[in-house]
């Protein structure tokens, strides 16, 4: 109780800061930096280096109240199929531009439903992406799947593709949260789902789930969590629920007086974090459990943590190449986001223009800065002197940075020369230290709240 006092003295639960899974954020991105920096820096990429590749799939059958995704509803087929034309489209549009040579050492579909593509388009999508990027020896696949929204054709269709991770959304197994957040999900077909996902050979498996819904309690919590345990996870995500209905229009239909107050959502977020610990899971920066044979464990060990727009990763590219509406690409030089519209996109591929609409081109001092706060949010530590080992001397000049970290959030953080630490009882601030380091806080940009 004595820490919660001092956390929320040092404002955690006022901040509203970025979830730093990128720096700088896309609230920075300006039209600027669009289909020309999108062209130039695909075509000089070194052809030495494998690539991550993402697709976003923007549908959805149903559109579930609280969440903030990327999506739209669909009923029909029609307008996946015609996207998955425009896809072909924006990858063929890509290998024209590539250098020969490079390869996929990372493919993720995220949406949106990816599963709401039938078997036919699954290996319709597949087939134009290699024909892009082949796939490297060492090769990761994995697929964002909603339960409700998936069959066991589907699932033998992406294992055949060489699917190696299914990311599974539950959020909430209580019947009156996934009420109250418009997402119904019964445990029997989630169960079910796993099983085909198993029975497949899929041999590591994801699971979303979020703290802060409406009527959640520690009770309800808790029982969700025994039930996501009989799956067996090897990784979870535990994202707390970030209310913004200013974004996502949606969220209005979420009714504020049944949202969990401060100190309830904080109570949630650490008692799950401490169940999927008790149950032998090993905490992966702010948000992630993973089983200790798993890949995100491993690269925690060994210092190769990265983080990315999906959360925490262990894949070592440098490079994302994004495809479809919204998709953001990471390119040596910046980032570029393409059109977020689902018409726009479309419309853009249609002329034969690149859809990157929007972007960012990064500074020395930028790249610096995302790699101190990724340092930072994988590690809960931030190193000058081994920073200066990828940039020189420059490392440096983050400094006053550190001693203003160690100023503001003494009680939580240990300055030791070149080299602070947060402390464990202070790790729901990281996101608030980290944001310490950011120059780009845009006037006028509400985030979601820290905690
Ligand atoms: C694209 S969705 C999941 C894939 C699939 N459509 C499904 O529903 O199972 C990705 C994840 O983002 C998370 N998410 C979405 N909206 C959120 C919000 N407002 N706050 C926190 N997490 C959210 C959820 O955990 C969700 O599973
Ligand atoms: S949670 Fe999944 S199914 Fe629900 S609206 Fe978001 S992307 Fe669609």
């Amino acid at each position: 109780m004595e820490h919660m006092e001092t956390l929320k003295a040092l404002g955690l639960f006022d901040a509203r800061v970025p979830r730093y899974t990128s720096y700088p954020t896309a609230a920075v991105f300006s039209p600027d930096t669009g289909a020309s920096f999108q062209s130039t820096a695909l075509a000089t990429l070194d052809p030495k280096d494998p690539v991550s590749v993402y697709i976003h799939i923007p549908f959805c059958e149903r559109l579930c109240w609280f969440c903030a995704c990327h999506t739209q509803g669909t009923k029909t087929l029609g307008p996946v199929e015609s996207y998955i034309e425009t896809l072909e489209a924006e990858l063929e549009m890509v290998r024209a531009t590539l250098p020969s040579g490079l390869e996929m050492g990372s493919l993720h579909w995220g949406g949106g439903t990816p599963t709401i593509l039938p078997p036919a388009l699954i290996h319709r999508l597949v087939r134009a992406i290699r024909r892009v990027f082949p796939p490297a020896d060492v090769f990761d696949f994995s697929v964002e799947i909603d339960p409700t929204m998936v069959d066991r054709a589907k699932i033998d269709a992406l294992a055949a593709e060489g699917m190696t991770r299914a990311s599974i959304g539950i959020q909430d197994f209580d019947p009156e949260v996934q009420q109250a957040i418009g997402r119904l999900q019964p445990f029997d077909v989630t169960r079910a789902c796993v099983e085909d996902l198993r029975a497949a050979g899929i041999s590591s498996l994801n699971t979303d789930l979020v703290y802060g819904l409406p009527h959640q309690t520690l009770a309800r919590i808790e029982d969700t969590i025994d039930k996501v345990l009989t799956f067996a996870p090897d990784r979870v995500a535990l994202f707390g629920y970030a209310h913004v209905p200013w974004v996502s229009k949606r969220q209005k239909l979420i009714d504020e007086d049944a949202l969990p107050g401060d100190l309830s959502r904080y109570h949630l977020a650490r008692r799950a974090g401490e169940r999927f610990v008790e149950a032998g899971l090993t905490a992966i920066g702010i948000d992630h459990f993973a089983r200790p044979g798993d890949d995100l464990s491993k690269a925690l060990e060994a210092g190769r943590l990265r983080r990315n727009f999906q959360g925490y990763t262990a894949d070592s590219c440098q490079t994302l190449i994004g495809l479809g509406a919204s998709s953001i690409s990471r390119l040596p030089g910046g980032y570029v986001q393409n059109a977020p519209a689902t018409a726009a996109y479309k419309q853009r591929i249609a002329e034969g223009v690149f859809p990157g609409s929007r972007g960012y081109r990064m500074t020395h001092d930028d790249h610096l800065r995302a790699r101190a706060i990724e340092q930072l949010m994988c590690t809960f530590a931030l190193d000058l002197d081994d920073l200066s080992r990828e940039f020189g001397p420059r490392a440096c000049e983050l400094l006053p940075c550190l001693n203003e970290m160690a100023a503001r959030f003494a009680p939580f953080t240990e300055l030791t020369g070149r080299r602070i630490t947060i402390a464990p009882e202070g790790r729901s601030l990281t996101r608030m230290i980290a944001s310490v380091l950011d120059q780009h806080v845009p006037d006028g940009v509400r985030y979601s709240r820290a905690s």
